[in-house]
C-alpha cells in the first residue's frame, strides 16, 4: 500500500490564478525560491504546482507527454529536481478528456490521460511528481462517468508506489457538479467543490473579469458538504485569491484565509510569491490560522448561526478547543456575538485568543467582536485546564508527510 499522501490538507502554491498560461521554468523556480525566502515554506507550504499550459499538444513517438520546449527547455524532471532541492514538492496538471482546458478553448489537439493512465502516471512518477491536478474541462459527462474516469487515473497513481496527492476538478467547464456526488474521497485526496473562485467577495465577477464564484458563494456551496471532509479527503473550494492582482482588500484577504482554514481546506496560494507585499505575506503565514487549518481532527466548520449577513462558524479542534469565526458578509461594521454553548463548548471559564489581533482574555459565556465589513474575527477558544498551543510565531505547523 502507498503511504497516505495528504494526512492533512495540502499547503502550497499553483500557477493558474496569477499566471494563467504565461508560465515558464524560470518563473516556477523563482517561485520555489520565494516560497523558501518568504517564510512560507517554514510556515508549512510545500507544493509548487504547475497548472495548465506546460505540455505540448501532441505526444512523442512513444506516446509520452512532453513539456513545451519554449517554456520548459530543461524539462519537467529537472524542474522537479530543482523544487526538491529546495525541500519542496512538485505538482503538475493533467486532464482526462480529449483536451486540457487550454487545448479545449484554443481548439488544439488533445493529450488526454484517458486510456494512457498507467503510462502518464509512470511518467509523472519518473519526473518526481508529488501532486497531480486532474481537470475535467468538458461540459459533457455525468458525475458517475466522471467518477469512473477519475478513479482510473487515481488507481494508476497508486500503482506507481510513489505517494502522490491526487487533486481532481469535476466542475471545470461543468457548472458545480461536485455537490451532486459524495463519493469523490474514495479515489482522490481533494476535489473541487465549485467552479473557479474569482478574486471577489460575494458574486463571481472580479476586476479581472472572471465570472465564476465569489468567496461567500463558494462558502455557501461547500457548507452542506461538511461530512465529506476527513483526514486524507478534502472538500476543495479552490485555490486562494489572497493577494492575487490585489483585487481583495486586506480585510477580505484575512477573512478568505480564515474561512478556508475553518473548512480544513487545502491552502494553495495563487498569488505571485516573488512580488508579495509584507501584508499579504503576513496573512498567508499566520501560524495560528494555519494551525486551525492543519488541525489533526480535520473537521469542516459548521455554520451554527446565520443571521443574514452575520454568521457564526465553529470548528472543533484536537486539543478540545473550538475555533470560532464571526463573519460579516455585509457592508458596514457590525457587532457579532455567540455563546460557548452555541459553538459546542461547555460551561466554566474559557480562554480565548483572536488570531489576527492577538487579543486574549477569558469568558464564561459570550464571545463578541466588532467585525469590519467583509471581515472575520477568528477566535481559538480553550476550556480552562487544557493547555492551549504556544502563541503566534512559535507554533510549528505540521506539514503533511509523504
Ligand atoms: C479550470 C480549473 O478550474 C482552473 O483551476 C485551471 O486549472 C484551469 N482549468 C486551467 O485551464
Amino acid at each position: 500500500t502507498v503511504e497516505e499522501p495528504a494526512p492533512l490538507p495540502p499547503l502550497g502554491w499553483n500557477s493558474w490564478n496569477t499566471f494563467y498560461c504565461n508560465i515558464d521554468e524560470q518563473m516556477v523556480r523563482q517561485t520555489a525560491d520565494a516560497m523558501v525566502s518568504s517564510g512560507m515554506a517554514a510556515a508549512g507550504y510545500q507544493y509548487v504546482v504547475v497548472d495548465d499550459c506546460w505540455m505540448q499538444d501532441t505526444r512523442d513517438a512513444s506516446g509520452n507527454l512532453r513539456a513545451r520546449t519554449d517554456r520548459f527547455p530543461s524539462g519537467m524532471k529537472a524542474l522537479g529536481d530543482y523544487i526538491h532541492g529546495k525541500g519542496l514538492k512538485f505538482g503538475i496538471y493533467h486532464a482526462p478528456r480529449e483536451k486540457t482546458c487550454n487545448q479545449y478553448f484554443a481548439n488544439l489537439p488533445g493529450t488526454s490521460s484517458y486510456g494512457r493512465e498507467t503510462q502518464d502516471a509512470n511518467l509523472f512518477a519518473s519526473w518526481g511528481v508529488d501532486y497531480v491536478k486532474h481537470d475535467w474541462c468538458d461540459p459533457r459527462g455525468s458525475a458517475s462517468e466522471q467518477a469512473t474516469v477519475f478513479r482510473r487515473f487515481g488507481d494508476a497513481l497508486k500503482a506507481t508506489g510513489r505517494p502522490i496527492v491526487y487533486s481532481i476538478n469535476p466542475n471545470s467547464a461543468h457548472s458545480n457538479t461536485a455537490p451532486t456526488y459524495s463519493g469523490w474521497g474514495a479515489f482522490s485526496d481533494m476535489w473541487r467543490t465549485s467552479e473557479d473562485l474569482s478574486a471577489s467577495w460575494s458574486t463571481g465577477c472580479s476586476p479581472s473579469a472572471d465570472c465564476f464564484v465569489g468567496i461567500t458563494e463558494a462558502l455557501d456551496i461547500v457548507e452542506p458538504m461538511r461530512e465529506w471532509t476527513r483526514p486524507g479527503q478534502y472538500n476543495d473550494p479552490d485555490m486562494l485569491m489572497v493577494g492575487v492582482r490585489n483585487a481583495l482588500t486586506a480585510t477580505e484577504n484575512r477573512a478568505h484565509l480564515s474561512m478556508w482554514a475553518m473548512l480544513s481546506a487545502p491552502l494553495i496560494a495563487g498569488n505571485d510569491l516573488r512580488n508579495m507585499s509584507a501584508d499579504v505575506r503576513t496573512v498567508l503565514t499566520n501560524r495560528d490560522v494555519l494551525a486551525i487549518d492543519q488541525d489533526p481532527l480535520v473537521r469542516q466548520a459548521d455554520r451554527v448561526r446565520d443571521d443574514g449577513d452575520a454568521e457564526v462558524w465553529a470548528k472543533p479542534l484536537a486539543d478540545g478547543s473550538v475555533a470560532v469565526a464571526l463573519l460579516n458578509r455585509g457592508s458596514g461594521t457590525r457587532q457579532i456575538s455567540t455563546t460557548l454553548g452555541q459553538v459546542g463548548l461547555g460551561s466554566g471559564t474559557h480562554q480565548y485568543r483572536e488570531v489576527w489581533t492577538g487579543a486574549t482574555g477569558t469568558t464564561t459565556g459570550q464571545i463578541t467582536a466588532q467585525v469590519a465589513q467583509h471581515g472575520v474575527a477568528l477566535f481559538r477558544v480553550t476550556p480552562s485546564g487544557t493547555t492551549p498551543p504556544p502563541p503566534t510565531g512559535s507554533t510549528l505547523v505540521s506539514a503533511s508527510s509523504g
